[in-house]
């Protein structure tokens, strides 16, 4: 708890967001705790800050922005505008949301490095990895594909096999392709950089049972601990998106080493703009700060193994605490782009309210690693009972009289003094619950408050009373006291409803509401007219949420076509398709039809094929699936210019077939005869990648 004469110092981080995709409203959950903690500890007095930045290094990287046809650089630039606008409009109140493709960044990732390497952390040897020869690059295993080598599965992914759990490595498979190229792998063998955190064993048993971590996560980690640590292997070789590791040329920092060290970069790019901050008194050793880091679940052996190792090998301080917290689901299910549920920040903005989705988070998170259910029928409820229901509706009944019988002064006294002591004694327990990230538990605080005003209002009942003359100024006491307890309750609220707390200060007439006037009532004074604080939920806003969430609407639909519409159409399209395949290669089921992965593809380029006067090859962009050639015959209706930059529809999950003139990965859909032959079209607004179901 904090202490009124030396406010406590906290540096907080979110996790770094990755530069390849949009902020969806799983992300959110963590921006949303953070931030709620974050308003908590500035209320309190505390001088809290929080950074965060894009994490925007590695293949991933590269691969996005080939398919978009810029660079890496413009990728991410773009991407970080995007970003944080995102936040921005949930009202993610970052100090400083930064980039880890930064100077800063290189500066302390590199001085992080020296320091290990110096001190003998850092050991060498050679790797012998999968290697694709037409790209010239060395593949990760979810960059090849093949047969499992055990139940003979087509399409799996070059470290397991979906369909039966094997493990393997990538040149295990049967018949492997590199998913860039089409190119079959090849071994190559080259130097990898490790760091040695076996050597850090003992400071980790240590650290994990120092109250730094969850009693699940700690118990999680002692497992870990428990068996043996290997060295971490932290250099890729070039091509790659990043830092080129000092004195080793042609070697890049795996994306993972320099990810945490942008909080760094961060706070230190925060430095240069802020004086008052000190660099070291938060990241040296010895001193009185406190370091937090808010992340998900499935990135804890990045914070609580490899992260304070680095940090303590190269004589830095480690975090007071790692906080993990669980997943989002949506309506008791994984998000998914099928069922709607995969649902993108900014699509949630264009419909619902960010203060909604910050009220239902709070009302449900714990302190634990539990999944969050965003259930949308119970959001809807909770919102509209919690909010409108309870919380403003103690202002909306009761500001009208004191306007009008009072001309908005509020009374001399209070007039429900043991209600009030009842509201101002709930102080310290809900700032303890924020505190220990127990928001769900000073939520049902919060909302007790609120029925004991509302039981308050509801006996008084001044509506009735108004109607006395002689009880007039009664009514202006029984209201005054309900706003005031309004007042406390949106104190309390602020850190989770920033936006309508600041507008309930307008209306109330007062500075912004923090924890240090907690359980100071307004007396004798003049109140501004009240207008409306929140909106109900409208379960109508959700249902085209979720529509245009889905995946036909992403895929296929020209901005502004009802989702179904543009499903429908979807439909027919391929409908016409499969009979054109059936006419000439005879009947098959709907069930082997349903099989057909459809995607929208962009031709990035067209050409000839020598000796084959039919066939155009085709250079398709899949979004996600990368780069894939397809052999099409086509050419005596297209020229291939004319195909340059359109949007096809590509099967894309037919086995990649060996041509005379090269492999053809796919199909696109067209009909008719050699004389009249039509490719389908996607819309152009069609995001490349997207599946058409
Ligand atoms: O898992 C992720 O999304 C990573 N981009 C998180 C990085 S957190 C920190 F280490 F940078
Ligand atoms: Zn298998």
């Amino acid at each position: 708890m904090s202490s009124k004469h030396s406010p406590r110092q906290i540096l907080v981080t979110s996790a770094l967001p990755y530069a390849n995709g949009p902020i969806h409203l799983g992300h959110l959950l963590e921006y949303i705790q953070t931030d709620i903690w974050v308003r908590a500890q500035q209320s309190f007095g505390n001088q809290c800050t929080y950074v965060c930045a894009d994490d925007t290094h590695g293949t991933a990287i590269t691969i996005k922005a080939e398919a978009e046809g810029i660079s890496p650089e413009q990728l991410i630039a773009r991407v970080h505008q995007e970003h944080k606008q995102d936040f921005d409009d949930f009202l993610i109140r970052f100090d400083n949301y930064y980039s880890t493709h930064s100077p800063e960044n290189q500066h302390f990732a590199s001085l992080i490095y020296r320091e290990l390497r110096d001190k003998g952390y850092i050991s060498t040897r050679s790797v012998t990895q999968a290697f694709d020869p037409e790209k010239q690059m060395f593949l990760a295993d979810r960059y090849i594909k093949g047969n499992c080598p055990k139940c003979k599965a087509e399409d799996q992914y070059g470290d397991n096999c979906e369909q039966c759990g094997a493990t393997y490595g990538p040149l295990e498979l049967i018949n492997p392709k590199s998913t860039l190229s089409g190119a079959t792998p090849i071994e190559r063998s080259s130097e990898h950089y490790f760091f040695k955190l076996p050597a850090f064993t003992q400071m980790l048993k240590d650290w994990t049972r120092s109250g730094s971590l969850q009693t699940s996560v700690a118990n999680k980690i002692s497992e870990w601990l428990d068996t043996e640590l290997h060295e971490w292997d932290i250099s890729r070789d070039a091509p790659y998106f990043g830092f080129e590791i000092p004195d080793a040329p042609g070697k890049y920092f795996y994306v993972w080493l320099d990810a945490p060290v942008g909080y760094m970069a961060s706070f230190a790019n925060l430095c240069q703009q802020r004086p008052e901050l000190n660099f070291d008194q938060y990241w040296r050793p010895g001193h009185e700060t406190e370091l937090y880091h808010f992340i998900g679940k499935d990135i804890v052996n990045f914070h609580t193994l490899f992260w304070p190792a680095m940090l303590d090998g190269a004589g830095f301080r480690k975090p007071s605490a790692v906080w993990v917290h669980g997943y989002v689901t949506v309506n008791g299910k994984k998000m998914s782009k099928s069922r709607g549920t995969f649902i993108k920040a900014r699509t949630y903005l264009e419909h619902l309210n960010p203060e909604y989705l910050r009220y239902y988070y709070a009302a449900k998170l714990s302190d634990g690693v539990d999944d969050l259910d965003l259930n949308l029928k119970d959001f809807e409820e909770r919102v509209n009972s919690d909010l409108v229901g309870k919380v403003v509706n103690i202002a909306s009944r009761c500001a009208g009289f004191v306007q009008r019988l009072n001309q908005g002064q509020m009374s001399a006294e209070l007039h429900a003094p043991e209600l009030w002591q009842e509201f101002a004694q709930a102080k310290d327990g809900i700032q303890a619950l924020y505190e220990k990230r127990q928001f769900s538990a000073a939520i049902r605080e919060i909302m007790r408050l609120a029925d004991l005003a509302n039981k308050y209002v509801q006996e008084l009942a001044p509506w009735s009373l108004a109607k006395d003359p002689s009880k007039q100024q009664e009514v202006v006491a029984i209201c005054s006291q309900a706003i005031n307890c309004f007042r406390q309750l949106m104190i309390y609220l602020a850190p989770v409803l920033p936006k309508m707390a600041q507008e309930s200060a307008a209306f109330l007439n007062c500075e912004a509401l923090d924890w240090s006037q907690a359980g100071q009532a307004l007396l004798n004074h003049r109140l501004n007219p009240f207008s409306s604080l929140v909106q109900r939920v409208d379960s109508k806003a959700i249902d085209a949420m979720l529509a245009a969430s889905s995946d036909n609407h992403q895929a296929a639909s020209p901005e502004g076509q009802t989702a179904k519409s543009s499903k429908q159409a979807a439909k027919g399209k391929t409908e016409k398709a499969a009979k054109a395949s059936s006419d000439a290669g005879g009947i098959i089921q709907f069930p082997d039809f349903a099989k057909v992965e459809l995607r929208v593809a962009e031709v990035i380029s067209a050409s000839l094929v020598e000796g084959a006067d039919k066939l155009l090859c085709l250079q398709l962009n899949v979004g996600e699936l990368g780069q894939r050639q397809v052999f099409s015959g086509i050419r005596s209706c297209y020229q291939p210019e004319q195909l340059v930059g359109k949007k096809v529809v590509l099967v894309a999950n037919l086995a990649a077939r060996k041509m005379r003139f090269g492999i053809s990965e796919g199909m696109i859909l067209a009909s008719g005869d050699d004389s009249n032959i039509q490719v389908l079209f996607a819309s152009p607004e069609a995001k490349a990648g997207e599946r058409i179901s």
